[in-house]
């Protein structure tokens, strides 16, 4: 029996109870067996979680990229590693094989190296996605730089609160990105959030969509002619296991967001253990993940899992509905693709458009089906399994974090029995556990409880960039020597665990986290407003979407409400990101408070989601005749 590649439901208990009776033991095995280190380690874990300080491997050296490239130039050197799926369809993909990632890497890590970027600083890489995105991250890794990956859908004061907070001294960005029918000018986004941004030296510019943009002299270069004129080997950098990999921010409910740490050989060790076993991938197969790279996702299980695996991963540039709402099941047909690894609120977009795109592809090469980044609702989880996965393909229903760097719970497939909703079991070395409002654990079933993680685990972020106390407050205080998730959960009767959704003010819309804090600070941006209050409600496609409450500083008839409601989405666009924009505003003469002045987020979230039968007792609060009108006058 391998311990890599679990096979069988049997194999998984056995595997599983070994790597929680003797955790060193097993990763210590792992470890060694399937990843190539300069030195080896001197311990393979120390932690103490009410620092919190954990380490894995510690003394041991590396390179992310020799595990992820090098070491497969022998046997899969002519081996396509990345597949590279264009925006419009008539454009042809691009195979790049190991060798070629091989050689784009170090001819990246040499130009960041001429530009003066060395081991420990941080690069901030704005980039749709395109080839150039995997192979700076790679590029990255390979001189030791810390990467931070800002998504190319959020806007330039995001992007700069971000570079900021990390001090990055570079940018690597594009002309612009394709999505869809639509160009994004990003160089134009890059060029705003750089005006606060001192500690960039340097902007490299990829070129995607020709288009005419600024170039600011002694600061923004042409990628090309530097990557062209560039060596085609790199040796390289060595690094300490616990020397940081990347930073990668998440939402908050309170705050800046939070720049999680990842560091080098713990990670990989997980990524890659992880991708092998849950989407069981075989020497040949042809995997894809359609999140982005500007999300964990893309960061594990489009390039570290599958690199460190010699898979062979696809890239696509553009979105499930362009040109039409065929194209995802196009390239599944085109690159026969063998896993396919999706969000909850894609399959409800394509669920919408019934069969019909389905039925005109050859979908046969399908395995496995993979769910991320939220709840998926029981008729999603059946549209997918009965017409993508065809009965024959089992729903892997991955539940994780960017904190967590890696899957947690989940099936592994051909192995765990399915069951719609449920996550189902902890994966290999994860101890999660119920917790109540007493802090104690909790051993009923059907009984939701607070989803924390009792042991350490090799993927787990280290710290919060630059705040390691808000780290320890915000994960490791709520409950003595845990981990907490932010999530509620239930198990059921055979242990199976289903993810409820956020219990903090974090909302996940569309699969992407969103803090309200943030929300409402841009909205109290604008200058008619006085305060708000941000909360979700259920929406078919979204899971959740945003439900603004905002008190005006003139009330009445004398405004135009609707254009009111247009200039705080573009506030929040700003600020944020599209992907932060309220689907329904309602203004209010006052939102309910408690008497210390606390918003009362529990009422309004009822009357958001239309359930207002029972609001609870309202009597405690300050101004309990507030709660009448907003109900009577909700969106
Ligand atoms: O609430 C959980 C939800 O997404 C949150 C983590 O979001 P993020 O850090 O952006 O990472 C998303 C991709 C790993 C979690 O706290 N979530 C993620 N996966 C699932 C999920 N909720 C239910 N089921 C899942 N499979």
């Amino acid at each position: 029996m391998s311990n890599y590649h679990i096979k069988h439901f049997e194999e998984y208990f056995q595997v599983y109870r070994k790597s929680i009776n003797d955790p060193i033991a097993f990763w210590e095995e792992i470890a060694e067996e399937h990843f190539s280190w300069r030195k080896t380690w001197d311990n393979v874990l120390s932690w103490d979680f009410s620092k919190p300080e954990v380490k894995w491997f510690d003394g041991a050296q590396l390179n992310i990229t020799e595990n992820c490239i090098d070491r497969h130039l022998r046997n899969r050197g002519d081996k396509t590693a990345i597949i590279f799926e264009p925006n419009d369809p008539s454009e042809p993909a691009e195979h790049i094989t190991y060798k070629q990632l091989h050689e784009r890497v170090c001819k990246f890590a040499n130009v960041l190296h001429d530009k003066g970027i060395k081991k420990g600083d941080r690069v901030c890489i704005y980039l749709p996605m395109i080839p150039e995105l995997a192979i700076s991250v790679l590029a990255c890794a390979r001189i030791g730089a810390i990467h931070s990956v800002v998504f190319a859908g959020f806007s330039s004061t995001a992007l700069s609160t971000r570079i900021q907070d990390c001090d990055a001294k570079m940018v690597i960005t594009a002309d612009g990105g394709f999505r869809g029918a639509k160009t994004i000018d990003l160089k134009g986004i890059v060029d705003d959030a750089l005006r606060d941004c001192p500690t960039v030296k340097s902007v490299l510019v990829a070129k995607r969509i020709n288009s005419n943009i600024h170039m600011e002299p002694g600061r923004d270069e042409w990628l090309k002619p530097l990557l062209d004129d560039s060596y085609k080997d790199y040796t390289a950098e060595v690094m300490d296991a616990e020397d940081p990999l990347f930073i990668l921010y998440t939402s908050g409910s309170t705050g800046k967001p939070k720049g999680m740490m990842h560091t080098t050989a713990g990670y990989m060790v997980y990524t890659a253990y992880t991708f092998k076993n849950v989407f069981q991938y075989r020497e040949d197969d042809v995997y894809w993940c359609t999140a982005d790279i500007g999300w964990i996702t893309g960061h594990s299980y489009i390039i570290y899992g599958p690199l460190a695996n010699g898979a062979t991963t696809v890239m696509y540039e553009g979105v499930p509905s362009h040109p039409n709402y065929g194209r995802f099941w196009e390239i599944v047909q085109k690159h026969k693709v063998n896993q396919f690894y999706t969000a909850p609120t894609a399959i409800r977009a394509l669920a919408k458009q019934g069969t019909e795109h389905l039925e005109k592809y050859d979908l046969s090469s399908l395995k496995v089906l993979g769910s991320v980044g939220e709840p998926i609702n029981e008729e999603a989880w059946h549209w997918y399994n009965d017409n993508v996965g065809r009965k024959k393909c089992p729903i892997v229903d991955t539940w994780w974090q960017t904190e967590t760097g890696g899957i947690m719970i989940t099936p592994i497939p051909f192995s765990t029995p399915t069951k719609p909703t449920y996550a189902t079991l902890p994966f290999i070395g994860i101890q999660p556990t119920l917790m109540n409002d007493e802090g104690e654990e909790i051993t009923d079933n059907q009984v939701n409880g607070k989803l924390c993680i009792k042991f350490p685990w090799p993927s787990m972020a280290r710290t919060i960039w630059g705040d390691h106390k808000r780290y320890k407050d915000t994960y490791f205080s709520a409950f003595e020597n845990m981990y907490f998730t932010g999530d509620g959960a239930i198990r059921d009767e055979v242990g199976y665990y289903r993810i409820t959704g956020r219990v903090d003010d974090v909302i996940i819309v569309s699969g992407h986290n969103l803090g309200t804090a943030p929300i409402e600070d841009a909205i109290n941006e604008h200058p008619a407003v006085v305060e708000s209050a941000v909360v979700g409600f259920p929406h078919d496609i979204k899971g959740n979407a945003l439900y603004g409450f905002i008190t005006l500083k003139e009330t009445g008839e004398t405004r135009d409400h609707e254009n009111l409601r247009n200039e705080i989405n573009m506030v929040i666009t700003e600020h944020i990101g599209a992907i932060a924009k309220l689907d329904k505003v309602q203004f209010t003469e006052g939102l309910p408070k408690t008497r210390s002045g606390k918003i009362m987020r529990r009422i309004l979230r009822k009357i958001a989601s239309k359930d207002t039968d029972n609001l609870g007792d309202i009597s405690t609060l300050l101004n309990p005749e507030v709660v009448a009108s907003i109900k009577d006058n909700a969106v």
